[in-house]
Parts: structure tokens; sequence; C-alpha cells
């Protein structure tokens, strides 16, 4: 699955590039809202000397919610610590952590929704309060001490706001829903990036680039670097919308940016299911998934294109999915369609 061309997860060859990263909120391109928003509070916060509120930012994987951290620590003018839930093994890395921050830090810490629950408490009265409360000792001897910590503000990022218990998502003054990013966003991204990376490469080229990426801009960025490879070998530089079109048909990225396994989902739930309703256990098991990486990964964004739907009895394929991918509608889906939408 980390070897999908669109997979959303950070795959180590990202790295290599580091540089088309925003630093500044003035670089980072989409999710106006949100930027927005922070860029206010920001304000605020640095004009009254203090550390910003919690932040809480959700959404699909790939959307920039690590990228944002390090902006808010950049526009705020402090350094930023960088964790993440499955990391903090036990109350005490937690402990260790925010003891070493820097009045006004940020302590990010990613898939919080992974922490354990002894940590999270520990979270509470920091969030809160701004205090630690460590037991030391065990048995009849044990003694409970109160440590102050310096003001800090926490950036949270989770894929599964519904994941997060409530008492710790009450304690986010902020809380950001990042969106798939809409083509003409991806496209300046698509176009930045090749700028940083000094490549030749048309409109077009970055608009069929945008196209296919899912609206993640992690995943423009990749297709970027591989179509910028047929460019060189084909035409000895420039990235046309030819050359994308060309070289991403022949990783599997269709026109919609979907690879292989969106296309065997949706395939089984027309082919093997009638349509649907399929039941998401059932759909994983028949395409050779685990059910959480289909839910987490391959749907939102099918979702988001309307090419499935989620009822109460299961997965649908969409009247879109059938068009795109070449099947016609069932008599009995027709009829529904007619009526219903
Ligand atoms: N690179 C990755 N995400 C970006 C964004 N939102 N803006 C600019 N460049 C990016």
């Amino acid at each position: 699955m980390t070897e999908r061309l669109v997979a959303p997860q950070e795959q180590p060859a990202d790295r290599e590039g580091e540089g088309l990263r925003p630093q500044r909120l003035s670089d980072y391109i989409g999710q106006r809202k949100v930027k927005e928003n922070l860029s206010v509070f920001i304000q605020a916060a640095s004009t009254r000397g203090e550390a910003l509120d919690h932040v809480l930012l959700y959404g699909p994987p790939g959307l920039g919610k690590t990228t944002l951290a390090n902006i808010i620590a950049a526009e705020m003018g402090v350094s930023v610590r960088t964790t993440s839930g499955p990391a903090i093994e036990r109350p005490g890395d937690l402990a260790a952590i925010l003891t070493a921050l820097e009045p006004r830090d940020v302590l990010f810490i990613d898939e919080i929704h992974r922490l354990s629950s002894a940590t999270e408490e520990i979270l509470y009265s920091a969030m809160e309060d701004g205090c630690l409360d460590i037991v030391i000792g065990k048995g009849p001897s044990a003694r409970s001490i109160r440590l102050s910590l310096p003001p800090f503000t926490l950036v949270g990022a989770t894929t599964r706001a519904g994941q997060l218990t409530s008492p710790l998502r009450d304690r986010f003054g902020v809380i950001s829903r990042l969106e798939f990013y809409e083509v003409e966003d991806l496209k300046e991204i698509v176009l930045r990036a090749a700028s940083i990376l000094r490549l030749n490469i048309t409109d077009d080229g970055a608009e069929e680039i945008a196209r296919r990426s899912r609206g993640t801009p992690r995943v423009g960025n990749r297709l970027l670097k591989r179509v910028r490879d047929f460019a060189l070998v084909w035409e000895g530089g420039a990235v046309t919308q030819t050359i994308a079109r060309e070289a991403l048909n022949r990783l599997d990225v269709d026109p919609e940016g979907l690879d292989q396994i969106d296309q065997k989902a949706l395939k089984t739930i027309i082919l093997t299911f009638a349509g649907g309703p399929v039941g998401l256990d059932t759909l994983a098991a028949t395409i050779g998934e685990e059910s959480i990486t289909l839910e987490d990964v391959v749907e939102p964004f099918l979702l988001q294109m309307g090419f499935l739907q989620r009822t109460p009895r299961g997965r649908m394929a969409t009247a879109r999915a059938y068009q795109h991918l070449g099947y016609s509608l069932p008599q009995s889906r027709m009829d529904s369609v007619l009526f219903t939408e």
C-alpha cells in the first residue's frame, strides 16, 4: 500500500527536495479559510505576547497538517518540537518533552488520536492549567507534585477527529478542518514546485498533473517528479500536457487521479456486488486490503469525487463511477437515478 504512487502518506522519496514545503503562510497555497483564520489568531497572540491557543488540525493525510504546524511556529517566531501519538509510549515521555519547551514554543503531536489514555490525561492539565501533576514513588510513600510549565501551543493533527475523546477535543481553542485542494490550487502548487526544482513546465502540463493529484499536494509533487523523468528522457526537459498525460497513463494514474486500487474497489462493487450496497469489511476482504486502509485512505477521495456513496447498508458505486469506468448503469439503478437524483 505504501508503494502506491498516489498514496497520501509520506514516502521517503517525498523528502528529497524538502525545499518544496512552504515555510510561511504567505507561501502556503489553498485552504483559504484555515489560513485566514490562523493568520488572525497568530497576529493577535503575537501582539499580546502570548502563546497561540491550542490548534487541532484534522482531515485526510497529505493535505499539509505538518507543514502548517511548522508554519505556525515560524510565524510565531518560536521553535517547534515534533512527535506523534504512537511515539509517546509512557506519560513520562510526554512530561520530559513538555518540561523542555521554551515559553510560547509549539509542540506538534501528529496522529494525536493514538495517544494512550494515561498520556492523554497528562495533556489535560498541561493544556488547560499549564501544569503537570506527577506521582513520585509507589505505595504508601507515593506523593504527587505539581510542576508548572511554560506557556506553549499544542498543535494536534489527526485524520479522524471523531476518534478524539471529547475532553481532549474540548481543550483546543482552534479546530480547523483541512479540505481536499481544488485543481486550481493544486496547479499553483505544482507550478511553484516546478519553479523550485527549476523545471520547464507548461500551464496545461501543470493542470494535467493537478487534475490527477486527488486533491493532495503531496501526490501532486510526487507525480511532478515522476513526470519530470519522462520529460527528460522523451523530450529533453519540458513538461507539457501531452507528456504529463502519457507519463501518468503509463504509471496507471487515470485522468481523475484514480489508480488501480481505487479502480479495483469500484469495479468490485459494480461487478461482484451489482453496484452495492456492500459492507466495508466484505469489500476490503474481496479486494485484499485492510478495512482500515480502505476506510481511511481509499474511500475519502472516492467519496469526495462522487464515485462512491456511503449508505447505512454499505458502500455503493455511483452513476458517475459507472460512467467513468465505462460501464452502463443497470436498468434498476437507472430508474432510481431518474426518480431520486
Ligand atoms: N507544497 C505542498 N503543499 C503546499 C501548499 N499548500 N502550498 C504551497 N506549496 C505546497
